[in-house]
């Protein structure tokens, strides 16, 4: 039997329609209950634009025509990631002037008359929940239903665009522009804090659906999370959520700790309290009742916490490294102790794939079904006005989580 590429198309749209469609899915709004629920559309929109390092300005320009693709998105958040953190700081892309934000969510107040569906073929309409993922529009050979093609760090998002005439092309805006080409997703079933919080979350799912490549992780295993920030804990969070329990959580913060226990660790070590990598993986076998763990997490950025690691995982165990999003230097392993004699299989994982972001809806519907305090990783959020403290914060690395949200949300 043949499929012709359209009927493949149509396929995985309906697929992922099933998938992220669930039995919860919000009651269809109807245009005029939307109308009410956005007022009237203002003839301007407020961004705040990064003019200089660590310097946000707020601007105001006009709200353009939309095309017929195109989707007006009245912002309602936006999460503030270390990428971010990076630009504020270095302007490593060199965007400068740029409207940051790529972990936003809003409500559609306007759509060009071709918009019927989002990426996944879920209806779309004014008043619905969205969120956006990559940017396909200068890269004909992917389509939107490509969804393994490419993860996401070789295309483009919104957030991290250099400016243009239309100015609005980020979530640190009061309205962004969603042009024909780019992915969008219909969340309306996802609260406001659960839809900031989608982004992080997918780097998660990708690095779990990467681990489970290794075929060691099992619904039985002993997996030790390594690092407890934001990406450890919904480490955590994504492996509770697929039934593992027998989870040990590594970090030198108690309280980070305590999170981590409440996010489904079942023991903790902290390695303050251990001198040298031996006492340590000594700790952390203690931990699961006197053996080495048959999978690990690496979530720190850290390259002596990747050489320790190993340390930690029985022979013939998995091990998946995810703390470098950025070069964080070289890391010292013995290959004789560590890889070869052990036969560690090691996997890397870098941000997420499409179809991992709407895998991700559905992980949060999960987590807080079963009471995971997922939406308690917003530790801060601060209105458009206030980017710049949003991001000191960040850098001062106070909380876990910050995030912009629409002042009458706060
Ligand atoms: N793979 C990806 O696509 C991807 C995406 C986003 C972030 N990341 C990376 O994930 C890492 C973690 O992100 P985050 O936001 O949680 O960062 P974070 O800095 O908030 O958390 C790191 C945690 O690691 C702990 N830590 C540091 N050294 C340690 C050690 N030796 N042993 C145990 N714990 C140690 C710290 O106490 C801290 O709690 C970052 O380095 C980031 O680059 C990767
Ligand atoms: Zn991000």
């Amino acid at each position: 039997m043949t499929i012709n590429e359209n009927e493949v198309a149509k396929l995985v749209a309906q697929v992922l329609q099933e998938m992220t469609s669930g039995t919860s899915t919000a009651a269809p709004q109807t245009q005029s209950a939307a109308k009410s629920a956005c007022g009237e559309i203002p003839k301007t929109a407020k961004v705040a634009m990064m003019t200089a390092l660590k310097k946000f300005e707020i601007q105001e320009y006009p709200i353009p025509e939309l095309g017929d693709d195109d989707i007006l998105v009245k912002v309602e958040g936006c999460g503030v990631c270390g990428t971010d953190a990076h630009e504020y700081k270095n302007d490593p892309f060199s965007l400068i002037p740029v409207v940051l934000g790529h972990e936003g969510t809003g409500e559609i107040v306007k759509m060009g008359k071709n918009v019927k569906v989002d990426s996944a073929g879920k209806p779309l309409n004014i008043g619905d929940k969205v969120v956006t993922c990559m940017i396909f529009k200068d890269n004909p050979d992917i389509t939107m239903f490509d969804l393994n093609k490419q993860n996401v760090g070789g295309a483009d998002v919104y957030g991290l665009l250099p400016d243009d005439d239309i100015h609005l092309n980020g979530w640190y805006g009061d309205y962004i522009l969603i042009r024909g080409g780019s992915t969008v997703f219909n969340v309306s079933d996802l609260d406001l804090d659960s839809r900031i919080l989608i982004e992080p979350c997918a780097v998660l799912i990708h690095a779990v659906e990467r681990a489970k490549t290794t075929n060691i992780l099992r619904f039985n295993s002993r997996v030790v999370v390594q690092g407890c920030g934001p990406i450890g804990l919904i480490c955590i969070a994504v492996l509770r959520t697929m039934g593992i329990e027998n989870i040990v959580a590594v970090d030198g913060n108690e309280q980070r700790l305590e999170f981590a226990k409440r996010m489904g660790a079942d023991k903790t070590v902290n390695f303050m309290n251990h001198k040298g990598v031996d006492a340590l993986a000594d700790a952390v076998k203690d931990a699961f009742g006197g053996y080495y763990a048959d999978f690990a997490f690496q979530c720190t950025g850290s390259p002596v916490a990747h050489a320790n690691i190993y340390k930690f995982i029985r022979n013939g165990g998995g091990l998946c490294e995810l703390g470098f999003f950025i070069n964080g230097g070289d890391a010292t392993i013995n290959p004789h102790f560590d890889l070869c004699s052990k036969e560690i299989t090691l996997v890397g994982s870098w941000v997420y794939t499409l179809r991992d972001y709407a895998t991700t809806f559905d992980f949060l519907k999960r987590a807080n079904a079963i009471g995971l305090p997922i939406k308690e990783l917003i530790t801060h959020r601060f209105p458009l006005e206030e980017m710049n403290e949003a991001l000191e914060t960040n850098l001062a690395q106070k909380g876990l989580k910050i995030a912009y949200v629409r002042k009458d949300l706060i």
